[in-house]
């Protein structure tokens, strides 16, 4: 089954908690964090206090995304709020072996996400030691953009070196993400898809999440 991460960037940040009740309440899988910096990406959004602030609404998995410039600097402070994923941006670190090393190192999945201009080839060497690879299918820093179609590729690529290796990880793709970008997405090989707009515009919350469980 696929899995549906619901961003709250597209929340009411008045009442975060109740959003994260509503999510686990209608089906999410996980709950996507966006952490921007206002650096790495032209927006800020939240961090690790707020994070730790919204741990107790729910059970289901934090998976935090941290559009941060050198984001070893937060790993272990997002650990502590209580993050489950922790991804990282491959163009926003000098030093990623070791950072997914220290969030192996606290007991949490490690992520490496890639920007729509940057190559599969740059996170290639990686993929044995992540459980997370998430393709931008949009450039970071804001929810409601356009899908960028011209990012598969690159899921499919990730696709084929996981079943070739064995690996066991998951394929997200983050960015403009409805029922057809997501159909789209998950026959080239994502196994998650976060979204946000889509999610929280739905007319139905509930059966929106479950059809997109069966793509
Ligand atoms: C964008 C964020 C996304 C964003 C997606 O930088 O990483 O997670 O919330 O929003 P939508 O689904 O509206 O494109
Ligand atoms: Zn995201």
């Amino acid at each position: 089954m696929v899995k549906v991460a619901p961003s709250i960037l597209s929340a009411d940040f008045s009442k975060l908690g109740d959003e994260i009740k509503r999510l686990e309440r209608e089906g999410a899988d996980w709950i996507h964090i966006d952490v921007m910096d206002g650096v790495f990406v032209p927006n800020i959004t939240i961090g690790q206090g707020v994070v730790k602030s919204l741990r107790p609404f729910t059970v289901l998995p934090f998976d935090v995304h941290l559009m941060i410039t050198k984001p070893e600097r937060y790993v272990k402070e997002f650990s502590d709020a209580g993050a489950d994923y922790i991804t990282i941006h491959q163009e926003a670190c000098d030093c990623i072996d070791s950072v997914l090393d220290d969030i192996h190192s606290f007991g949490k999945k490690a992520g490496l996400s890639i920007s729509p201009e940057t190559p599969f080839s740059a996170v290639e060497s990686y993929m044995d030691k992540i459980d997370l690879l998430l393709v931008m299918t949009v450039h970071p820093g804001f929810g409601g953009q356009a899908f960028m179609s011209e990012c598969l590729p690159k899921v499919a690529d990730a696709r084929k070196m996981i079943n070739d290796n064995g690996y066991s990880m998951e394929i997200s793709v983050d960015g403009g993400i409805n029922y057809d970008t997501g159909k789209i997405a998950v026959s080239t090989g994502a196994s998650v898809l976060a979204a946000g707009s889509a999610i929280f515009k739905a007319k139905d919350m509930k059966m929106e999440i479950s059809r997109w469980h069966d793509l």
